[in-house]
């Protein structure tokens, strides 16, 4: 192959999907100047009122006196698919995931009318518990024109190891979305193992409150003419190193 030439794989034909994304990611959004803005907190633990849920209120408080919307959605103990990659998405007339049967198309219209993505995540073996793996690479593959340009974060709780290879593992999608990742005064780590505990960490929860408030600082800055004047992007070149 040529190098630099473009592929035809399905991946290719996907990726051209996100090329629309100056004319598609605020679609479904109000662009008036001081609109409301909202983020979607994904809380990727099957526990209900866990440890990371109680990072997330933390968040979710802050961004709340901050004067941002916000909505927590709690994955479950449902399945969730990982991505067969099997181009279904890449066709023209499908909107979202082919696999209808489990919360990754709702998640990606939830991330269609947000302005901001949080996930936190439960480590488990050192990374992102296999629910919040397998949903974020589904939502960015087939619904990724929604997460373009709209500022992001992970969260990671842990009972002891592993917080910093769960945060840089989310963080990676992110930043193959074009998404700005926010910070904090430290990377977002929450530490905690029966439920509730995580309320005790106070420099983990005062980390979060940091994240909140930088989170609705950016937000308000990149709102605040309105419609954003977000880059132009160039098709994707895509290629791959076989030769
Ligand atoms: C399968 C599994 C693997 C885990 N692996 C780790 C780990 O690698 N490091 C760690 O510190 N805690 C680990 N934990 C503990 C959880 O991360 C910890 O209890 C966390 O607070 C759970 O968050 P939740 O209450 O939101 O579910 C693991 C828990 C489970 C169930």
């Amino acid at each position: 192959m040529v190098a630099g030439a473009a592929i035809a794989t399905p991946v290719a034909t996907m990726l051209t999907k996100a090329e629309t994304i100056n004319e598609n990611s605020d679609s479904q959004q109000d662009t008036k100047p001081n609109k409301k803005m909202k983020v979607l907190l994904i809380n990727g633990s099957p526990r209900h009122n866990g440890n990371t849920f109680c990072a997330l209120q933390e968040i979710e408080n802050q961004l709340k006196s901050n004067g941002i919307e916000t909505e927590i959605f709690q994955i479950g103990a449902m399945p969730v698919r990982s991505c067969l990659n099997c181009g279904g998405c890449r066709k023209p007339d499908q909107n979202g995931c082919v696999f209808d049967d489990d919360i990754c198309n709702t998640v990606a219209q939830k991330l269609s009318e947000s302005d901001a993505l949080i996930v936190g995540s439960p480590v488990y073996y050192g990374q992102p518990n296999g629910g919040v793996l397998s949903l974020m690479q589904r939502v960015f593959f087939s619904a990724g024109q929604y997460a373009q340009n709209k500022p992001a974060a992970a969260v990671a709780v842990c009972r002891r190891g592993g917080a910093t290879a769960t945060f840089q593992s989310m963080n990676m999608m992110f930043q193959m979305m074009n998404m700005p990742v926010v910070t904090s005064q430290y990377w977002n780590i929450v530490y905690g193992r029966e439920k509730g505990e995580a309320k005790l960490d106070a420099e983990g929860m005062q980390t979060m409150r940091t994240l909140a408030n930088n989170m609705a600082f950016l937000l308000k800055k990149i709102h605040a003419d309105g419609q954003p004047q977000y880059p132009a992007r160039e098709g994707w070149q895509m290629m791959n190193f076989i030769r």
